[in-house]
């Protein structure tokens, strides 16, 4: 049921069905150009507390030989279990975590420094949207205080047109003028995160880094956030880096994956590759939790035995091997799983031949209704 006075006009509108099926939406006139690559990526952290924590090398490998790449103008979604490393890799992208090891390079500079080292137009170029916006906005800063500092920074616009601006960025994420006065304490949770994304968008970036932006969020509110990052995004012409526990949000928003585990990625690709199989034994525990509705039969959903082992202690081999229902032999224990190349980008890290997962996959995921 829908309480709506225009349901039916909505229901003519073209594209609906195919959104309704939450097909990732495709931007025109993409390009592949890469606007970020990231090698071999590796941020440990120190186990150790007090004078230790630097006498001692940092052992705790909470992001351990991430590599990805992002073209301009695209989405790319990670996903993965809480602890699994998603924030820790934004936040090493973002300049605010110290990279133990590897490369990050963005428009073709290098931004493997921690954000102190970075210059003002390698900031303006690469922003953050945070998972708790209570957190990131200031609250001795009203609205307009805290839109004003990047449109200064980076030099935007000059300052008799300074408010003139700050009131079309509010607008553009669906607030007026008059919340121009207002400090954090004075917003909804929702309004706030609006504010984030619109500080975020405000320097003119070209990739934007979405730490769990709707988490915080309730569900209705979440689908206007989304709604207005997708927007803002066509409109800028910017990439989204986005990060998330949901997949079905990361489907619907993504033009690629990358599934993390405990700091590892074990499968990427494209959105269409990732939610078709073979996927990798873990991607496929994560797709059949997702809730189907209407459907006319349904993944089983797989329940992973065994507790979450922590970078402290990380499991020798293959990292899912103490959970995965599809486990082999030793060969899972001992040794590190080799990238499988899927085609098209789509690699799944696995000690089964993509055909052998492609088989039992497909036979064993159709469960009568
Ligand atoms: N400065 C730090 N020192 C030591 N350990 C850390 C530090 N920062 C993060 N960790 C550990 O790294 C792991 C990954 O943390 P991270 O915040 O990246 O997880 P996440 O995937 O974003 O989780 P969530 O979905 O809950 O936000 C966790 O086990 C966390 O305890
Ligand atoms: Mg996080």
């Amino acid at each position: 049921m829908v309480r709506c006075f225009r349901w039916q006009t909505v229901l003519e509108q073209p594209g609906l069905a195919a959104r309704s099926e939450a097909q990732p939406p495709r931007l025109v006139e993409l390009s592949s150009e890469n606007l970020l690559v990231v090698q071999n990526l590796k941020v440990y952290f120190s186990q150790d507390a007090g004078f230790l924590r630097f006498a001692r090398k940092p052992s705790l490998k909470v992001v351990d030989d991430v590599s990805f790449s992002l073209p301009q103008q695209r989405t790319l979604g990670i996903v993965g279990e809480s602890g699994c490393g998603k924030s820790t890799i934004a936040g090493a992208l973002a300049g605010l975590k110290p990279v133990t090891s590897g490369e990050i390079q963005f428009a073709g500079s290098n931004y493997t420094y921690v954000i102190e080292r970075r210059n003002r137009e390698a900031l303006r170029g690469l922003q953050m949207v945070f998972q708790n916006p209570d957190s990131s906005l200031n609250p001795r800063h009203t609205v307009e205080e805290v839109l004003r500092r990047p449109l200064r920074c980076f030099k935007i616009v000059a300052r008799e047109k300074e408010r003139d601006h700050i009131i079309s960025l509010l607008n553009a994420v669906q607030l007026d003028e008059s919340y121009l006065e207002r400090r954090s304490s004075q917003l909804s949770g929702g309004e706030k995160q609006r504010v984030s994304i619109a500080r975020a968008f405000a320097g003119g970036p070209q990739l934007v880094l979405c730490d769990e932006p709707i988490s915080s969020l309730d569900v209705s509110v979440q689908a206007a956030v989304l709604n207005l990052l997708q927007k803002l995004q066509r409109e800028h012409n910017v990439a989204l880096l986005f990060i998330s526990h949901d997949l079905n949000i990361v489907r619907y928003l993504s033009d690629e994956v990358a599934v993390v585990y405990l700091g590892k990625v074990c499968e990427i690709g494209p959105t269409e590759a990732i939610f078709n199989p073979p996927y990798h034994p873990y991607t496929e525990a994560l797709v059949s939790a997702i809730p189907v509705i209407n459907s006319k039969g349904e993944m089983k959903a797989i329940r992973l035995e065994g507790s979450v082992p922590g970078p402290a202690n990380p499991p020798s081999g293959c990292l899912f091997h103490t959970r995965c229902p599809r486990k082999v032999g030793t060969i899972c224990e001992t040794q590190e799983p080799p990238a499988q190349n899927g085609g098209d980008g789509h690699t799944i890290y696995c000690h089964i031949p993509l055909e052998e997962l492609r088989e039992m996959q497909t036979v064993k995921a159709v469960v009568v209704q």
